[in-house]
């Protein structure tokens, strides 16, 4: 069947192959190749305007605001796979189905579901476009408002078709929301399939990714965790190098010496925030490089350097405001998607948090009037701004370097209540690896689920590892090998430690600096730091607390190592470690052991 193309089909014979295979399955009305212009993006917003998909936002230049349907806000992790030939591959942390089984299930899906609608061919490069450490993935979607997103968090566009050539590599990622529209139908605001028709599928053998029936950020926008996060870290694993769901910053100390800093904390735990830094403490600076992911490979000075993968901020809107964060709220003038947000009145957006005085009606994400006095939250948890990074004020002038920028500091962290305290360092590589592999997190609305619920995150990755997690745990013994002494040093932090009445102990956001400068202080070995059966903890005095007002009670409560809870994560560490069976490390059982001993 001959379809209308748009646009200019590639050069490369196993692409277009793919494209018209995907086309004869998926039947849409036409084929559209993606060039990545402005011209494209506004004219694809014009339609989604016309569609009433889109909603203008007077107070923001070229700024949108899009509603999801209510069972598409979030990543859906129960119906996210990883398929490989055998399930021991896939490891206990995930989801696996057979192949050829999980195949078949999706071709019966895709036959026919982009009907009535077009497929647009993205083309799209994580990392600067041509870069070694870059990769080529090419989208293929039913969803314009996938295409606009992928515009904003990837580079889009011909330049990476002439890249590819007529033999490059890429990564094929098919997917549709799996709502095809028949005759004179007319069509949903945010259409979508249920969720137990949804798979957010990864084939790490093939380096395949297929997602069907959600348009929702990182099941949609699969440069980002489909592909940047699981499918990169399993190639990383083969070839030696790191795929991690970190931000990196650049923190200037007031001689001039710069460290950078890569970051794991699970999805909507400050990530962003911590990236977009800025310091209280006098004469630091911070510059922002990325906000969630981070590809790493060791140079030839035996250095591992970082490069940010992505092109924009995908960040969390509620509780995002000039108090908590200043850069991220400057980088949302213009030119932003926002997603399940509240529209106020005056044509802007709004999120519980974002301004001390809530408005006084405004209409909520699900298109609600809402009133301070409405039971919901105006805006979804879970609701989502899509940023230009290049308009972020402390974007740093090398977050696009090809070279990346080398990693002096990493540190991994969640979101605890009780027992971690809000400051450590680990006494070795090896000690590092186990507090990542133990990082424990309480959930948030970045899934589909229970928020609240402790569980363990190891390294931020559980939702995101893309292969078994012990040759994960592994994986980073190996590289701590390869670094020697110039592997990064390892921190644990934890800004969200309460007092028993609840509160929060530390202020956090700009406070924070004041972390991360004893640790600056600690690789510059100018700062002491106390053994404890835990860690090496910032002595009496070693942060600086200057014009920070913060009760003796409240530090000696966050820096406090109760032995007694952390004898009782004992018997859950080692019931955590016995899944991972013959492939568990030995150096982390040693850890492990190592613990319990200190604890006596
Ligand atoms: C994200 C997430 O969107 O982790 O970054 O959920
Ligand atoms: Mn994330």
């Amino acid at each position: 069947m001959s379809r209308k193309v748009t646009g200019t089909a590639s050069k490369n014979e196993k692409l277009n192959n793919w494209v018209n295979e995907a086309a004869d399955m998926c039947q849409p009305e036409e084929i559209y190749w993606c060039d990545g212009s402005k011209e494209e993006y506004d004219s694809m917003m014009a339609r989604m305007l016309e569609a009433g998909m889109a909603i203008p936002l007077s107070k923001r230049p070229n700024s949108f605001l899009f509603r999801s349907a209510p069972s598409d806000v979030a990543r859906v992790e129960d119906r996210t796979y990883i398929s490989t030939a055998s399930q021991e591959d896939a490891g206990p942390t995930n989801n696996w189905t057979d192949p050829v089984e999980l195949k078949k299930t999706m071709t019966g899906l895709y036959e026919g579901c982009m009907k009535g609608r077009t497929m647009y061919v993205i083309p799209f490069s994580m990392g600067p476009i041509g870069s070694p450490i870059s990769k080529i993935g090419i989208e293929i979607t039913d969803s314009p408002y996938v295409v606009t997103n992928m515009h904003i968090m990837t580079r889009v566009g011909s330049r990476v078709l002439e890249v590819l050539g007529s033999d490059g590599e890429f990564i094929p990622c098919l997917h549709s929301i799996g709502a095809p529209l028949q005759e004179g139908q007319e069509d949903a605001a945010w259409p979508c399939a249920p969720i137990e028709l949804k798979y957010i599928s990864h084939f790490p053998e093939e380096n395949l990714i297929w997602s069907y029936g959600s348009g929702y950020g990182g099941n949609a926008l699969l440069g980002k965790k489909c592909l940047a996060l699981r499918i990169a870290s399993a190639m990383a694993k083969r070839e030696g190098w790191m795929a991690e769901h970190m931000l990196i910053l650049r923190l200037t100390s007031p001689e001039g010496k710069r460290y950078h800093i890569a970051a794991a904390f699970p999805s909507a735990c400050g990530k962003t925030n911590l990236a977009m830094l800025q310091p209280s403490v006098e004469g630091w600076k911070c510059e922002c490089i990325g906000d969630d992911i981070a590809w790493m490979k060791v140079k030839d000075d035996q250095r591992l350097y970082a490069i940010n993968p992505e092109n924009g901020f995908f960040g969390v809107a509620p509780g995002t405001s000039y108090e908590t964060n200043p850069m991220a709220m400057d980088t949302l003038k213009e030119n932003i998607i926002f997603t399940n947000c509240a529209l106020t009145d005056e044509g802007d957006v709004w999120w519980e948090g974002m301004t001390e005085e809530e408005p006084a009606h405004a209409i909520d994400w699900k298109g609600r009037d809402w009133t301070p006095e409405s039971p919901d939250d105006a805006a979804h948890p879970n609701a989502r701004f899509t940023a230009p990074a290049s308009q972020c004020p402390v974007i740093c002038e090398d977050w696009e370097n090809p070279e990346g920028v080398p990693i002096d500091i990493f540190i991994f962290g969640g979101r605890r209540s009780t027992v971690v305290p809000l400051a450590m360092e680990a006494y070795s590589w090896d000690h590092g690896v186990f507090l990542g592999a133990t990082a424990a997190s309480e959930t948030t609305s970045a899934n589909i689920g229970a928020v609240g619920n402790l569980r363990r995150d190891p390294f931020a990755m559980k939702p995101f590892c893309g292969y078994h997690m012990g040759d994960y745990f592994q994986h980073w013994l190996d590289m701590g090998d390869r670094l020697g002494d110039k592997a990064p040093r390892i921190f644990y932090v934890n800004w969200f430690r309460k007092s028993a009445e609840g509160k929060f102990l530390w202020p956090g956001f700009s406070e924070n600096s004041r972390v991360l400068k004893w640790m600056c202080e600690r690789v510059e070995g100018k700062a002491g730091a106390k053994e404890t059966p835990i860690g090496l903890l910032p002595e009496e005095g070693g942060l600086d607390l200057e014009g920070l007002d913060i009760s003796s009670e409240d530090l000696k409560e966050l820096l406090e190592v109760d032995l007694k809870a952390w004898k009782d994560e004992i018997p859950d560490i080692e019931n955590y470690f016995k899944q991972f069976g013959n492939h568990m490390p030995d150096r982390l059982k040693k850890q492990f052991e190592e613990l319990k001993s200190r604890l006596g």
